[in-house]
């Protein structure tokens, strides 16, 4: 018999749940619980401290449900917390820009890769510095595109609105010759589809988009199965979902979001969490 454990995932609010998607599609016998801090959406504006204090309250909350992992499923807390939080927790913990990065690395061609992204993931250059490690004759351009994540969660998903914005941001990347885009920002992968046409709109065809949270499921496959430590069950679990506000509007935007369906959203007091 495997473990039974669950999977903790976090994030600001629903964002991470594409990587939770990612998950239930590559582990479908891992139990998730997810949490999205929907009362303190959105992170990429806060400073590194906050994002800190943050994710450690997230954290002590996931283990107080008996995880056996923390999968991080934000870029920005990726990105400002994780390394403090992997020194504080006696826990395995994954993150999602290492396999960004290492996704990009592969993916392109011509050396030239965009990263879009909220200001604190792009203001921290974590991008570059894993893409740099993995090759350093590697070019990367950042973004920040900070009105995507209240678009999202708003629902916007595609929307005229949301089209302009993109064009502004995008824009952006012209003369840079990307050929490879990370949508670094768990939130991006929900406006897929309005990027791609964007990005042939005003970078030409020939844009790769890359979702990292495709290797971060398998790094997750990897962590549980060299650690003995995944399910094995055949059945179809039971994932729970918290989150710190708004239960009901997480609910309604999960259940267009996800292949399961989402009957409660729980609340949690997080911040008593310490
Ligand atoms: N979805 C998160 C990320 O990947 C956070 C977005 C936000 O709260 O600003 O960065």
């Amino acid at each position: 018999m495997g473990c039974q454990l669950p999977v903790g995932v976090f994030d600001s609010g629903v964002g991470g749940l594409t990587v939770a998607k990612e998950i239930m599609s590559q582990l479908p016998g891992e139990r998730i619980i997810y949490f999205g801090d929907t009362a303190r959406v959105p992170y990429g504006s806060k400073s590194k401290e906050t994002v800190t204090e943050y994710s450690r309250q997230i954290i002590h909350f996931l283990v107080s449900q008996g995880v056996k992992v923390v999968v991080v499923a934000c870029n920005t807390a990726s990105a400002l917390a994780v390394d403090t939080m992997r020194e504080e927790f006696n826990i395995p913990i994954i993150d999602v820009v290492g396999p960004g990065a290492h996704t990009a690395a592969q993916a392109t061609k011509n050396g030239s890769i965009g990263v879009i992204g909220t200001e604190g993931t792009i203001r921290s250059g974590m991008y570059n510095k894993y893409i740099y490690n993995l090759n350093p004759d590697l070019n990367v351009y950042g973004k920040a595109c900070p009105l995507f994540v209240p678009l999202v969660e708003e629902g916007w998903i595609y929307d005229t609105v949301t089209h302009e914005v993109a064009r502004r941001y995008l824009s952006d990347f012209q003369g840079k010759n990307v050929d490879s885009l990370v949508l670094g920002c768990t939130h991006y992968p929900l406006l897929r589809n309005l990027i791609r046409d964007v990005v042939q709109e005003v970078l030409g065809a020939g844009v790769t988009l890359i979702n990292p949270a495709v290797e971060t499921a398998r790094c997750l496959k990897q962590l549980l199965t060299g650690n003995d430590l995944l399910s094995g069950s055949e059945d179809v679990p039971e994932h729970t979902f918290y989150v710190s506000d708004s239960a009901e509007k997480f609910r309604a935007l999960a259940n267009s979001i996800l292949p399961c369906n989402v009957i409660e959203t729980k609340d949690v007091a997080i911040k008593t969490f310490e």
